[in-house]
């Protein structure tokens, strides 16, 4: 049977790392075989490409260059690893996916709308997560956890105003899919992780029930 395609999004900080190794420590006690990608990345090529994104470039990085960059790391990633191995019956936790995107460049950087499903469209052929969990802080709080890990790089040096820009349009995008569900990650760690376990179990429950009503 075909496996199902988890996905954890949130600002940088905001316990993403932490929640998808319990989300796989879950998964594995179902009796679920589990792969892990992450975003940009997760291929030689893609990776590369997170690279590229990532570094510090001494000139202007256009919103369109960042944008196709990630979307050509995303089909990348979707071809060669996150359909074969749902294919093969593994259950794929992705650390970020499309909805980054639809966060961080359509609403931090202002890409409009249509540019945004145009390129998903034609990118991921309307593709999407069969589970997101978006892991919501205020990007003050976020920032300050992910200061702790180190230097910050060129994305997460954008100031607080685009990460509440980013945060706004999470909130808009989880509040028109059920697909999507928000986590109070302001919370302690414990609290969180119990809403994670939560979510989860609830969602084995019901890929279980409508396995068997399938046949
Ligand atoms: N709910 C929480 N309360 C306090 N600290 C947290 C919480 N969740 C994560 N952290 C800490 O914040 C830092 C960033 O977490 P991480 O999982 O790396 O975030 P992300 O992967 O979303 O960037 C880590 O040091 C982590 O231990
Ligand atoms: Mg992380």
């Amino acid at each position: 049977m075909r496996g199902k395609f988890i996905v954890v999004e949130g600002l940088e900080g905001a316990g993403k790392s932490s929640v998808i190794g319990l989300i796989v420590k879950s998964l594995v006690a179902a009796g679920k075989r589990v792969e892990q990608t992450r975003e940009p990345g997760g291929t030689p090529m893609a990776e590369a490409i997170r690279e590229c994104v990532k570094h510090d470039w001494q000139e202007t990085v256009s919103e369109e260059t960042e944008l196709l960059l990630m979307y050509a790391a995303r089909v990348q990633l979707l071809t060669n690893k996150i359909l074969p191995s749902l294919e093969s019956g593994a259950w794929v936790v992705g650390d970020r996916h499309d909805l980054s995107s639809q966060a961080y460049q359509g609403g931090g950087r202002g890409v409009s709308q249509d540019t945004m499903s145009a390129i998903s469209d034609i990118a991921l052929k309307g593709f999407k997560p069969d589970l997101t969990l978006y892991l919501d802080v205020e990007p003050a709080v976020g920032l300050e956890r992910a200061r702790g890990r180190g230097e910050l790089d060129r994305i997460e040096q954008a100031g607080l105003a685009f990460f509440e820009r980013t945060r706004a349009r999470y909130l808009e995008l989880a509040d028109n899919d059920d697909s999507i569900k928000v986590i109070n990650a302001m919370q302690p760690m414990e609290d969180v992780h119990s809403d994670v376990v939560t979510v989860i179990n609830q969602y084995l429950k019901v890929t279980a029930a409508s396995s068997v009503s399938m046949g």
